[in-house]
């Protein structure tokens, strides 16, 4: 396993497991890695700030005290390629989680522009503890990897979660990122996410159910393995902060197909996962359309068909991905916008699939691409379905050139 030349700055707090670290830090200086050591003082009452200088040949910073330390904690930050704190007990995950900077990893944490790395280490009932579970999900959602805890004995005399992934697994962790990292590196992306809204007056419009959610979540797998992300993002409550993802936020049909074309040609993968009005009002009321005695009819006509039009004007070298959202005949109707709008890939989701759709975390969808190739993936989380839509993305792209 190879991390040569990456620098990586290894954030250590109190726990047990930190008696492990000195090997974690001597497998990473084997691999390549540029190392430097951050620990909070509990930490330091658990493994030997000597140990770990002598081994990353790098004095290891504790305590805030250190001036020189504190200073440099913002250096630390943009220096590194990626941080990994590692073990994380549940008082930090707690703090990372809600941006308290009370030490030197917390602030090297709140400084760090490159990926985070959290492998949690706590007694089992601590990590099943509601907050912690929280806790969790609050740092995954702000970006950072958490490397799943390994299960077995614990220092408690317990026997369940909780425990510290081993130095080894957490170094293929890092080695995975830095390899998928590159797989995209230079590739431009576009992606929609989201409803539209269609406005009727000014204060009612013609709307749907989606989130975002599907679309973000592409958005991120692509930004992993290198992609530069343009996220053309209908009106949705959620947001997202990542370095290599710039949102463009639109309301209507319109306002995202005049998005996506200013882009489209800068290019190479899109991925329409937004669910588009396909219909918007003839006349939007300047006025509060006021009730009226009997029936309302409103005239509506068809908005521009994004996908359609790009995949009018893909160009070789192009990748282009649209979804389609069926209730029945759903093979046959993937098929039909995989051939009618000239998309490389359909991501074809079925109603009738319980825990797919919107606004659930999870999502079951069928992938059918130009080659006539058909997979089925089970029901899985929406980033664990996202990294299976990229993987495809770039096996597509693969193979476009070697034919
Ligand atoms: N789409 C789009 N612009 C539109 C409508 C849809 O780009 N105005 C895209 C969606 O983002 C999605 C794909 O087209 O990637 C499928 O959308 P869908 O509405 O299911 O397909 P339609 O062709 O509109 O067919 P139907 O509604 O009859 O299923």
């Amino acid at each position: 396993m190879s991390l040569a030349g990456k620098r990586i700055v290894v954030g250590i707090t109190g726990s047990i497991a930190a008696y492990k670290m000195p090997h974690f830090v001597r497998l990473l200086v084997k691999a390549g890695a540029e190392v430097r050591v951050v620990l909070t003082s509990s930490a330091a009452a658990f493994v030997s700030p000597l140990v770990l200088s002598t081994l990353s040949k790098w004095p290891a910073l504790a305590g805030v005290s250190d001036g020189a330390a504190w200073n440099n904690h913002v250096e630390l930050g943009l220096w590194a390629d990626a941080m990994i704190i590692a073990p994380c007990s549940a008082n930090t995950l707690a703090k990372l989680a809600n941006g308290i900077c009370d030490n030197l990893v917390c602030a090297v944490y709140l400084s760090a522009r490159c990926p985070v790395f959290i492998a949690p280490a706590m007694d089992e009932d601590m990590w099943l503890h509601a907050t912690t579970r929280k806790n969790v999900a609050i740092v995954s959602a702000n970006g950072n990897t958490v490397i799943p805890v390994g299960v077995g004995d614990l220092a408690s005399g317990l026997v369940g979660p909780g425990r510290m992934a081993e130095p080894e697994d957490m170094v293929e962790a890092l080695t995975n990122y830095f390899r998928d990292s590159a797989l995209l590196t230079g590739v431009e992306a576009l992606v929609t996410a989201g409803p539209t809204y269609e406005r009727l007056d000014p204060v009612r419009f013609i709307g749907n159910f989606s989130t975002g959610k599907m679309g973000m979540a592409i958005a991120e797998a692509l930004a992993q393995k290198g992609a530069d992300v343009t996220l053309v993002l209908g009106p949705s409550h959620l947001d997202i902060n990542h370095g290599k993802i710039k949102v463009l936020r639109v309301e209507s049909a319109e306002e995202m197909y005049n998005a996506c074309m200013t882009v489209y040609d800068k290019v190479q993968v899109a991925v329409l996962s937004a669910a588009v009005a396909d219909y918007k009002p003839v006349i939007t009321a300047d006025e509060k359309i006021k009730k009226q005695d009997d029936g309302l009819y409103i005239e509506l006509t068809k908005t521009k068909d994004i996908l359609a039009t790009l995949g009018k004007i893909k160009q070789p070298g192009q990748t282009l991905v649209g979804f389609a959202l069926e209730t029945r005949q759903e093979m046959e109707y993937a098929q039909k916008k995989l051939v009618d709008k000239n998309a490389d890939m359909i991501v074809l989701n079925s109603l009738r699939d319980e825990g797919a759709g919107f606004g659930v975390d999870t999502n079951k969808v069928t992938l059918l691409t130009r080659n006539g190739a058909i997979k089925a993936l089970p029901l899985q989380s929406k980033a664990a379905v996202a990294g299976c839509i990229v993987d495809e993305i770039i096996e597509l792209r693969n193979h476009e050139t070697t034919v």
